[in-house]
């Protein structure tokens, strides 16, 4: 049977990938499960791993969740490891969001200055998991879901050389699941095709004829809920923008094309309902407290207010995608192989791809139009400068990073938030 370690098991998120792991138990049979955590999170750890067994034992598998502190135990001889870990805990997110608002800056879990730093503290741990792997699971499989998922995954094939991975995000799947009812479609009467980065991915649709139907997806965007992931505020974009663009930007996109609008709404939020990580915190609480009912046996529905409900649709479809070499088309970070030929072949992107036996196989996506390759590839050169700061601890090579970030200003008030950042930050920092 298949041996699945998770890193991370604590996290409110363990009940939507037994979920997913329940509905395709036929094609992926499942024997043992590894939920791992560190100290600080046993508590979670064991309420939460504690649902998972009641989740499998109400179902007609028999899978044992096994709960461990211990990362070695759990990676020996698993065939797939998933991680989606925090480190710091929400605490540090909090400091993430407070610090460049404090300057006027947006300080967001992926983006802006907030973006980097969580970057930094997750690469170091990131590659001591991938060191482990290969003592003892190098057969294995990652798939990456701990964020910046884009810069970790960047960060496990770069540094880490390791290729056996897949680092995946909850936006493509929602966008996929909404749009096909704002035509009136199903899912599998559209095509496809995602581009760009983790976070910073442009899609375009057509329909079972090839017809391009992307624009009409545009204009029913402005008519109906936006189906946008929970901690997203949803300010339209412009449409004279999306005019031009003919593609969709993903719901990310906001932080950059309504940065202002973006930046006004967050330090309101931080002054009256706290930052999405204080918001996170009460869901969270509500959460635990749910699954510590001895009677709870499947998801319980507030999970789809965190924001990445449907994680389990794509983790969970690319292991059995591996597993059984089924060819599925997710939207995945991998590799570019000239997928996007507007960034080097050996960068890391999210790309529509058929994963299968030997991994991912990309879909060419085509050279991107002159604001969106301009856009990439300042991104990616700042996801590299970022990648290169963390493990190196060059502090020059972080301060380029912030200075090519397009939501940080540059000059003294830049310097002073990284400053701060990493003061406030320093005890998940072992390279700086
Ligand atoms: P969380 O705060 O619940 O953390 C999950 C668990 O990780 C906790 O139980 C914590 O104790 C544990 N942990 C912290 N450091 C660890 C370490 N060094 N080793 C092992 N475990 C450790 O977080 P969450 O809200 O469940 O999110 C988990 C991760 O997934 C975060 O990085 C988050 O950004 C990411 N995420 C990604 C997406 C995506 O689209 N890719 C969507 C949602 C969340
Ligand atoms: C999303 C993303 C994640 C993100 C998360 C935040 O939509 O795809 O990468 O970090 O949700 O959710 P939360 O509920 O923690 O704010
Ligand atoms: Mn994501």
């Amino acid at each position: 049977g298949v041996k699945i370690a998770t890193i991370g098991g604590g996290s409110s998120y363990t009940p939507e990938l037994m979920e997913g792991f329940i509905k395709r138990y036929a094609e992926l049979p499942i024997a043992e499960i590894w939920l791992v955590d560190i100290e600080a999170g046993k508590e979670k750890l064991e309420i939460v791993g504690a649902m998972a067994q009641r989740m499998w034992d109400a179902s007609p598998y028999d899978v044992k969740v096994h709960l461990t502190l211990n990362r070695e135990e759990a990676l020996k001889d698993a065939d797939f490891v998933t991680t989606q870990f925090r480190v710091g805990l929400l605490d540090a997110r909090v400091k993430d969001e407070r610090i460049p608002a404090y300057y006027g800056m947006l300080g967001q879990e992926t983006n802006g200055a907030g973006g980097i730093f969580k970057a930094f503290r997750t690469v170091p741990v990131i590659l001591e998991i991938v060191e482990d792997m290969k003592r003892l699971c190098p057969n294995a499989w990652l798939v990456n879901f701990a964020n910046p998922s884009g810069m970790v995954t960047e960060a496990i094939v770069r540094y880490g050389k390791w290729d056996k991975v897949i680092g995946l995000c909850n936006v493509p799947v929602m966008a996929t699941m909404l749009e096909p009812g704002l035509l009136g479609k199903k899912t599998d009467e559209l095509i496809y095709k995602f581009a760009g980065l983790n976070h910073f991915h442009w899609h375009k649709v057509a329909d079972d004829k090839g017809q391009d139907v992307t624009m009409e997806i545009i204009d029913q965007m402005y008519q109906e809920d936006n189906g946008l992931p929970k901690n997203i505020y949803d300010i339209p974009f412009e449409r004279d923008l999306l005019e031009q663009m003919k593609m969709i930007p993903c719901a990310y996109h906001r932080y950059y094309y309504q940065e202002e609008e973006m930046l006004a709404h967050a330090l309101e939020e931080y002054r009256t309902i706290g930052t999405r990580a204080q918001q996170v915190k009460r869901t969270e609480h509500e959460l635990f407290e749910l699954y510590k009912d001895q009677n709870l046996d499947h998801k319980p529905e507030q999970l789809s207010q965190r924001g990445g409900a449907y994680y389990s649709d794509a983790a969970c479809e690319t292991i059995a995608s591996i597993y059984a070499n089924k060819e599925t088309q997710i939207v995945v970070s991998t590799k570019n192989n000239g997928a996007v030929p507007d960034l080097p072949a050996d960068c890391v992107v999210e790309v529509t791809a058929y994963v299968g036996a030997q991994g991912a196989r990309n879909v060419a996506f085509g050279p991107l139009p002159t604001a969106e390759r301009g856009w990439l590839q300042v991104m990616k050169a700042m996801e590299l400068l970022t990648i290169e700061a963390a493990v190196t601890g060059d502090y020059g090579t972080a301060l380029q990073a912030f200075t090519l970030n397009p939501l940080i200003t540059s000059g003294k008030t830049a310097k002073r938030v990284m400053d701060e950042l990493f003061i406030a930050h320093k005890d998940y920092l072992p390279n700086f």
